[in-house]
């Protein structure tokens, strides 16, 4: 499919293997190096649910989007626009949503809903058609190869007893099941219902089990009023609470975080990154699961590699998460998780 524009004529057709080098070298310095496209490319394409298209410009490859059906089919998330350096600010990107549409429109009349995630500050022509869900905090560090042991003692270091106190379980693929059957601690946990994971937001429909148990997370979870030292976490659990500032804040029962496996970022060679998303707001488990996923991360970690080390968490918790990571080195990539939706 093609279609007219002011310059010359933009053609749309999907991605192939074969693309891989074309499509990353319009990529250079996206997400300032920390780019999950050139490791996900391939197998992406592996997805059923998945399309990849390209936008071709005279033959050469000026774009790239995709989308995944998600939700049992009532939702499409898309997913890696981008657009080459020289083409941006002239429309390519508003033509690729355009074709992206009319293909979801003619293949997938059952999708209801376009659902996309977004750093801060998103142009407002797609804050005019999208409705924000929800936000989070994103914390991104660098840990060089040589003080990832000082950074896991001073993490350590700075998680008190009363955080210790938190019952944390490494969940396995049935608990993870189970998790997804426990609608009470789901809605409670997760805002809008969805489950953000690596920028994939996804509601738990059973249908996107699958879909999860493939990325190897690592699946963290403190389970409601599990707690072991119970007469004083009753204080801090579900209950209205006055926090260091004095405010009053309800803390949600129970957390949950998905680490990924550490995998590499074209930033520099060896460099890896491990992405923790968080759902639950207690501040004494953000501490304990930051830690426990970071130790997991590092073991994973292949000898040698520096890793970039992203947290996204409930907006209430940056400055605790600020105070847990001081002195180590932050990493920009973004500030502001937006996740967003459309209604088609
Ligand atoms: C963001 C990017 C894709 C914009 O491409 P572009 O062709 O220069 O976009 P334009 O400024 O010409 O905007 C054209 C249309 O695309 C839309 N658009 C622009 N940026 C967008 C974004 N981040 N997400 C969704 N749509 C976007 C605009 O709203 C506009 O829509 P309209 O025609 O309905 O007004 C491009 O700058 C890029 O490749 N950046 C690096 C990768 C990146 O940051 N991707 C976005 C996050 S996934």
């Amino acid at each position: 499919m093609s279609y007219d524009t002011s310059f010359p004529q933009i053609d749309f057709v999907p991605a192939t293997a074969e693309d891989y080098e074309e499509v990353m070298s319009i990529s250079g310095g996206i997400y300032n190096g920390t780019d999950y496209l050139p490791f996900r490319y391939h197998d992406w394409l592996k997805d059923p649910q998945r399309r990849m298209f390209l936008a071709k410009c005279e033959g050469k490859v000026v774009g790239f989007e995709s989308f995944i059906v998600v939700d049992d089919g009532a939702t499409a998330v898309v997913e890696g626009l981008r657009v080459a350096p020289w083409m941006r600010g002239c429309g390519v990107a508003g033509l690729i949503e355009k074709f992206c549409l009319d293909t979801l429109h003619s293949d997938h009349p059952e999708v209801k809903r376009i659902r996309m995630t977004r750093a801060e500050n998103p142009p407002a022509s797609v804050m005019k058609k999208y409705k924000l869900i929800n936000s989070k905090a994103v914390i991104p560090l660098l840990l060089p190869s040589d003080q990832l042991e000082t950074a896991l003692n001073l993490l350590e270091s700075r998680v008190n007893n009363l955080d210790r106190s938190k019952n944390i379980s490494v969940l396995g693929p049935e608990e993870v099941l189970r998790f997804f059957e426990e609608s009470k601690t789901r809605e409670e946990l997760l805002p809008g219902g969805l489950l953000v994971q690596a920028w994939l937001p996804l509601t738990t429909h059973n249908s996107n089990l699958n879909l999860l148990m493939k990325r190897r997370i690592v699946w963290i979870y403190s389970h409601p009023g599990d707690s072991r030292d119970l007469a004083s976490s009753s204080r801090i659990i579900t209950s209205d609470d006055t926090n260091s500032c004095g405010s009053t804040h309800t803390y949600i029962d129970g957390f949950l975080s998905l680490g990924t496996p550490p995998y590499p970022v074209p930033v520099a060679e060896g460099v890896h990154e491990l992405e923790i998303d968080m759902f639950g707001n207690d501040p004494s488990c953000v501490k304990v699961h930051v830690l426990q996923q970071l130790k997991i991360g590092v073991q994973a970690l292949p000898a040698g590699s520096s890793m970039i080390c992203v947290l996204y968490a409930d907006e209430s918790l940056r400055n605790e998460l600020g105070q847990l990571c001081e002195g180590l080195t932050p990493f920009h990539i973004v500030k502001e998780q937006m996740i967003l939706e459309m209604e088609v």
